[in-house]
């Protein structure tokens, strides 16, 4: 069973709602998960308890659990003890100024092992020269640490109308929504399949 942690001591970078879309993205692909929400604030929990008023909720699992996935504070206690247990930490940054240096002092903190596991995933990019700079400090600290990886290929835009649904909890999966989400899943499709190339990658190493 591979467990898949999702942290930032930064909020609102985007670490439940990616998460939770993860969770969409394996249940369409008849991929079985366990979700584990370790922020205090328990944001992924309600969106799974929002997913099952909906009629929708997380399957139960026969056998063995492929992937479980947890949401994270990125500070907490909790945090900590489920980024020990992570085969893979996914990172969600938002690339402006503003917004990194929490992320960076904490990476920083981490040790290599978890440091090797990390992805960082840029989120709600959009803004061209503050998205540089952030891109740059970020592919800066990992280069020169020599561990962890940017997913610069797969960042996912900034979609006011699309992405802040996803945590209210849909009546459909995300992946089988209609015309107005298609960029949104073709955006999310790419980051889930080179999350799971990633982790399948580091397993064998
Ligand atoms: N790519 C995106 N485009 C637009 N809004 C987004 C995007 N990603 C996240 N959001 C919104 O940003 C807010 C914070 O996201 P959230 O997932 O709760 O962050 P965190 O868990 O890191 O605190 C939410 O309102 C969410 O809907
Ligand atoms: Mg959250």
């Amino acid at each position: 069973m591979k467990t898949i942690v999702f942290a930032n001591p930064k909020g609102g970078v985007g670490k439940s709602t990616i998460a939770a879309l993860f969770v969409e993205w394996c249940d369409h692909n008849n991929i079985s998960v366990k979700t584990v929400d370790g922020d205090p604030n328990q944001t992924f929990n309600t969106w799974c308890l929002y997913r099952a008023k909906e009629g929708r909720p997380i399957p139960e699992v026969k056998g063995t659990t492929e992937l479980t996935i947890v949401d994270t504070a990125g500070t907490s206690n909790s945090a900590l003890s489920w980024l020990n247990k992570a085969d893979l930490v996914i990172t969600p940054f938002k690339p402006n100024f503003a917004d990194l240096d929490l992320t960076v002092q904490w990476f920083q903190t981490l040790n290599s092992s978890l440091q090797s596991k990390l992805l960082f995933v840029p989120n709600m990019t959009g803004q061209a020269s503050e998205h540089v700079y952030g891109m740059d400090e970020i592919e800066k600290i990992t280069t020169e640490t020599g561990y962890g990886v940017v997913l610069s290929k797969y960042a996912l835009k900034n979609r006011d109308a699309v992405y802040p649904e996803v945590l209210k909890g849909l009546p459909n999966n995300f992946f089988a929504l209609g015309s107005k989400f298609k960029n949104a899943q073709t955006e999310f499709s790419a980051l889930a399949k080179a999350i799971l190339k990633h982790g399948n990658k580091l397993a064998q190493a």
